[in-house]
């Protein structure tokens, strides 16, 4: 494991967008995975302004997002596909077929997760994958829970990630009670994952993760077991450890 602490979430961001650059330098054809909420935003934003600079070069980038809420429509402002291509996709040059973010309508099946997975292995896997965390420890969707699924699947979303997504929302009414998640599988099998984590509200969490016992009840304590994991974390969300 790789802590990096930064000063503000300026400096985490470019951090995050200076990994994710060299990575695409040294192979062109990475693949990444993605993640959305808002710790990824400022990365997205730094990746766009070396694209502008004409610094990276996504044309033979291949990504996969992490998720996607069911029974929102792909432009629906809060869904991730809308996310995805407003804050990042419009401005860089990643060729639209190589775009995968998991289907987000309210009859997915077994099926759909499985193909979403087979995309995956076809594409030679996820050399980089990036992370935020939910206050509750959560990556992906993936909650806390008895048992974790390895591979992408449905998933109810806990009361904490309803609450904390509200403020995406108009009203907590509105936040849609499902999701589709890669698995705790999925994500372990990247490469190299790089965890993103600003604010105090992510402090507990970040201890957990960190320096916490590897259990289901905290998701991303399993990265402790991966061969190549870096944090990211602002002054804030690193306070405990
Ligand atoms: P956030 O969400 O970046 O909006 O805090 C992270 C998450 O819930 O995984």
């Amino acid at each position: 494991m790789k802590i990096y602490v930064m000063e503000d979430y300026q400096k985490l961001s470019a951090k995050a967008a200076q990994i994710v650059s060299s990575q695409v330098t040294l192979k062109n054809n990475t693949v990444l995975g993605l993640a959305t909420g808002s710790t990824p935003e400022g990365m997205y934003q730094k990746l766009i302004e070396m694209y502008d600079a004409g610094s990276i070069d996504f044309s033979e980038v291949t990504t996969f997002n992490l998720d996607e809420y069911l029974g929102l429509d792909p432009d629906h402002p809060q869904s991730y596909h809308y996310y995805m291509h407003h804050k990042f996709f419009n401005y860089v040059n990643i060729p639209s077929q190589n775009i995968h973010i998991p289907p987000g309508q309210e009859n997915n099946t077994a099926e759909t997760c499985h193909n979403y997975e087979q995309k995956i292995v076809n594409a030679g896997g996820i050399d980089l994958q990036i992370l935020g965390i939910g206050v509750n420890g959560h990556i992906g969707f993936n909650e806390p829970a008895k048992y974790l699924n390895t591979q992408t699947h449905v998933v109810n979303l806990s009361a904490e990630t309803i609450s904390a997504n509200s403020r995406f929302f108009s009203k907590e009414s509105e936040v849609p009670r499902q999701a589709i998640t890669m698995g705790m599988g999925s994500i372990m099998q990247a490469q190299k994952v790089i965890l993103l984590a600003s604010g105090k509200s992510k402090a507990e969490a970040i201890k957990e993760t960190v320096n916490g016992k590897i259990t289901t009840e905290v998701p991303a304590s399993f990265l402790q077991l991966h061969h190549e994991f870096i944090l990211i974390a602002d002054k804030e969300a690193a306070a405990y450890i």
